[in-house]
């Protein structure tokens, strides 16, 4: 029983957003009708903002192209991962609707952790992984947070990080300087996977990492043809989807480097 006086305040309602129904041009990407999970959508920036310290950074929500996604993987392991893979926890910081962690599941990872900023997103992601889990996808175990990328401590041991351009230039120096004190405390190698690099600057100003890789990688025919028309309907034409991403790849070398 509640305390006297308080009555149960009503769950909010799920938040609506533009982007996520057919009205608005959602088209289902492949993948989704493959494995009949929700990852579509294109939901601009300005839609995800809910009162939080770094909204306004946000880029827009839209799930990796799954042809991008494997070749970037590819990249990595031909960079020679410090570690073996098993060693490494995959982190998506700006994990939407989880796409990139389902991918990152049909590898050998240690763990895989996503955390995402907008509450109805994460929602769909939580429910995309429980669909995953029972449908037996999954190898290693998976985590979800519904956080600000900047409030998620990194795991001890090595970390594989992901992004695919989830905020800009202020967000990433900041998290950078938090890395920084991590790594200050000898914990396990960082690589960082950054798709459509934007903001691969703050990265490249800072001494203590090194790239790796930087260069276009590109969709399958099949995934180039499925953006091109889910972009092609959005409404505004605000977003466009060339035949590849630009990625980089980055290592934590040390500050003394
Ligand atoms: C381009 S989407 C990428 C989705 C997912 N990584 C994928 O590849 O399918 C970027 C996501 O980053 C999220 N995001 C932006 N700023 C964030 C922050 N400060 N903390 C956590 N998530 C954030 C956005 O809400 C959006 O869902």
């Amino acid at each position: 029983m509640g305390a006297p006086g308080k009555t149960k305040k009503p769950a909010p309602k799920p938040r609506h957003l533009p982007g996520l129904t057919v009205s608005d041009g959602l088209i289902r990407h492949p993948f989704d009708l493959e494995f009949g999970v929700r990852t579509s959508g294109l939901v601009a920036g300005r839609h995800l903002r809910i009162g939080r310290q770094h909204d306004r950074h946000i880029t827009a929500y839209y799930a990796i192209a799954p042809s991008v996604f494997h070749g970037l993987l590819v990249r990595w392991r031909r960079c020679r991962p410090i570690e073996p893979l098993d060693a490494y926890t995959f982190i998506d910081l700006g994990a939407g609707m989880g796409r990139a962690l389902l991918l990152a599941s049909q590898y050998p990872f240690r763990a895989i952790a996503g955390v995402e900023l907008h509450p109805t997103l994460a929602r769909i992601a939580r429910r995309n992984l429980a669909l995953w889990r029972a449908a037996g996808h999954t190898r290693p175990p998976m985590r979800f947070y519904c956080r600000d990328a900047t409030a998620f401590p990194l795991p001890s041991g090595p970390c594989l990080i992901f992004l695919f351009n989830p905020f800009g230039a202020p967000v990433l120096r900041r998290l950078v300087r938090l890395w920084k004190q991590k790594l200050a405390r000898n914990a396990g190698p960082i690589d960082i996977l950054y798709v459509n690099d934007e903001q691969r600057d703050v990265l490249a100003c800072e001494p203590g990492f090194e790239r790796l890789f930087g260069g276009q990688i590109r969709r399958s025919h099949a995934d180039a043809v499925t953006d091109r028309t889910i972009l092609t309907h959005q409404p505004g034409a605000e977003y466009a989807a060339p035949p590849w991403e630009d990625c980089s790849i980055y290592r934590w070398k040390g500050s003394s480097q």
